[in-house]
């Protein structure tokens, strides 16, 4: 029987009325959190809403316990219409990796500016482009053992997708009846990146909930996936070759080569087709898989290049590039926030991260440097806090990971301290995960076919789950189109592309973001979620 509890939670919100979040859990207002000095400006909201209570940011934070799983989320009232605004569920994907990672570096309520001395505290200022302001959303640390999830029996780090997805809903039956004042608020589930699985497989399991009139009756509307995985044949090399040929990555001549020696069957690829492939894969070295237009740095060191130093001998116009209207750039070494290239397209067990980085094969994250390598075979079977360290090493996720591993922060967002539950990871090295889903596909088709609504997005500079794969396999559902190809516009700019399709179903791209969208095109990226959330044309 499960059983359930919570530690704590906090909210940081200025409450002008504190009687209309009595159905909120007790204990759950803070007045502060470390790096945040600011006041939150409250009169600078107070005329405009019109709601039962006004609340800029509203946060909560919680663990819910089942089953000896620790499960945190970090819950953020709408700034807008709580009473109105869907509840949006935020996954980040991995596998392994902590949604703390869409909090800091994506869509969540502050920007994070990193802190001086590097390495201090980082200073959070309000994120004007926050998917809070049009949404009630939850970040939820999944599958137990990622971010600040845990569990004191080691054996819950064994997960695989529908696992997952049943967790995930037991999570949520829970997180509704915490929050009954949320149960007829509109429900929808999104994701980056490998949650293209975790998605499409728990929202699978909601309306098998909701048919078995299972309460609270989740009000499912539907579901949004960013460069999302989808375990089909249209992703992996396939997607690649029309990828790289149509940006310009390789000649024609090669594209060709590779067309006339593969026939489009690159699961059971002959030699020859491998052999062209490889053509590809030379001229792809040094790439940033992440964003084709920014630069690749290969050992961590060359990290200050990023930081538009004067005397860094990397041209201007590159200096440039990453930088948005958020105080931190777009994060170059991102290893771990999505799954690399060749290593996909597999069924069954994940190696681990640090299995994956031995093998030295992920450009621009792994360092083929000497003493990087003897780092890598030296300290990588040590304990966590020493793998956790080298990953710090290894990744440009030094920001989240200062903040989130120092006890005042865990203490002030209610998170258990690392004794308990251990140090915080972007991407968990303690879970054991296995790939068992299959392909997405039908899926796609039974959640749309049911009237659930999807949106389909996709920066189109990503290449670890390009655009063209996620193209290919939402046409392939074969849906009559409603809305055909057309620019989408955010202040008066293009801002990509999209294709509507019956039942619901929409392909957009961002034009120049990277993997994790939000994180390139905050603006625009609020500009899609809040049209789509409200129905209206995006
Ligand atoms: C740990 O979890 C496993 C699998 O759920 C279970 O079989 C085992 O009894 C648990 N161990 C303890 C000490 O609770
Ligand atoms: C690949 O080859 C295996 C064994 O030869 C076969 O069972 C499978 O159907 C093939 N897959 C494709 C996509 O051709
Ligand atoms: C700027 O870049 C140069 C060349 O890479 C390096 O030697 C120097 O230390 C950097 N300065 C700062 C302040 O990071
Ligand atoms: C599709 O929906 C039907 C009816 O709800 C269900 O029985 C079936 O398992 C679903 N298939 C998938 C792949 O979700
Ligand atoms: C599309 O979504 C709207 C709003 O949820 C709904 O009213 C409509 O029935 C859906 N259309 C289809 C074809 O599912």
């Amino acid at each position: 029987m499960d059983k359930w509890s919570f530690f704590s939670g906090i909210s940081i919100c200025v409450l002008l009325n504190f009687a209309s979040v009595e159905a909120a859990p007790k204990g759950s207002l803070i007045t502060g959190l470390p790096g945040f000095n600011g006041v939150f400006p409250s009169n600078h909201y107070s005329g405009q809403v019109n709601f039962p209570f006004i609340c800029l940011v509203f946060i909560i934070l919680f663990y819910v316990t089942f089953d000896d799983k620790n499960l945190f989320y970090y819950f953020i009232v709408s700034e807008r219409n709580p009473s109105k605004d869907p509840v949006v569920l935020w996954l980040n994907g991995g596998p392994g990796c902590s949604s703390f990672d869409g909090f800091v570096y994506e869509h969540g309520p502050f920007n994070f500016e990193e802190g001086k001395p590097k390495g201090s505290l980082p200073i959070l200022h309000l994120n004007p482009y926050s998917w809070s302001k049009v949404s009630n959303i939850i970040y939820l640390d999944s599958p137990c053992g990622v971010g600040m999830s845990y569990s004191k029996n080691q054996s819950k780090y064994i997960n695989d997708d529908l696992q997952t997805a049943a967790d995930t809903h037991n999570f949520l039956l829970k997180w509704f009846q915490l929050y009954p004042e949320f149960v007829n608020n509109q429900f929808y589930i999104s994701g980056e990146s490998y949650a293209g699985i975790y998605v499409p497989t728990l929202s699978a399991e909601v309306v098998k909930g909701i048919q078995a009139g299972q309460v609270p009756l989740i009000n499912f509307k539907g579901y949004l996936i960013g460069n999302g995985v989808s375990g089909s044949q249209f992703e992996g090399l396939s997607a690649l070759v029309s990828f790289t040929h149509g940006m310009g990555l390789v000649s024609d001549d090669i594209f060709e080569e590779v067309e006339r020696a593969c026939k489009g069957n690159y699961q059971n690829a002959t030699v020859s087709c491998y052999n062209s492939i490889g053509k590809i894969d030379k001229a792809l070295s040094g790439l940033n898989i992440y964003d084709i237009l920014e630069p690749c740095y290969h050992d961590p060191a060359s990290d200050q290049h990023a930081k538009g130093n004067a005397s860094s001998n990397l041209p201007v116009s590159f200096q440039q590039l990453g930088a948005t209207d958020r105080p931190l750039k777009v994060r170059k070494r991102m290893f771990g926030r999505a799954w690399p290239l060749w290593a996909f397209e597999k069924d069954g067990k994940f190696p681990s991260w640090s299995e994956l980085a031995l093998q030295g094969s992920v450009p621009c994250v792994v360092s083929p440097s000497k003493p990087f390598q003897q780092a890598l075979e030296t300290d990588l079977y040590c304990d966590p806090i020493c793998s956790y360290q080298l990953f710090a090493v290894k990744q440009n996720d030094e920001v989240a990971t200062t903040w989130l591993n120092d006890e005042s922060v865990r203490k002030a967002i209610h998170a258990e301290p690392k004794s308990i539950a251990g140090p915080w990871q972007i991407c968990s090295d303690r879970i054991e995960y296995e790939n068992s889903a299959g392909s997405m596909l039908p899926y796609h088709k039974n959640l749309t076919a049911q009237g659930y609504r999807a949106l389909i997005y996709s920066g189109d500079h990503d290449m670890c789950v390009p655009f063209t794969g996620t193209q290919a396999w939402t046409r392939s559902l074969g849906y009559k189109i409603v809305d055909e190809w057309r620019s989408w516009m955010s202040d008066e700019h293009v801002a990509g592309y999209l294709q509507g399709y019956d039942n619901n179903l929409t392909f957009l791209t961002v034009k120049g973001a990277g993997h994790t969208v939000p994180e390139y095109k905050p603006q625009e990226s609020l500009d899609f979620l809040s049209r789509w959330l409200d129905g209206k044309p995006i």
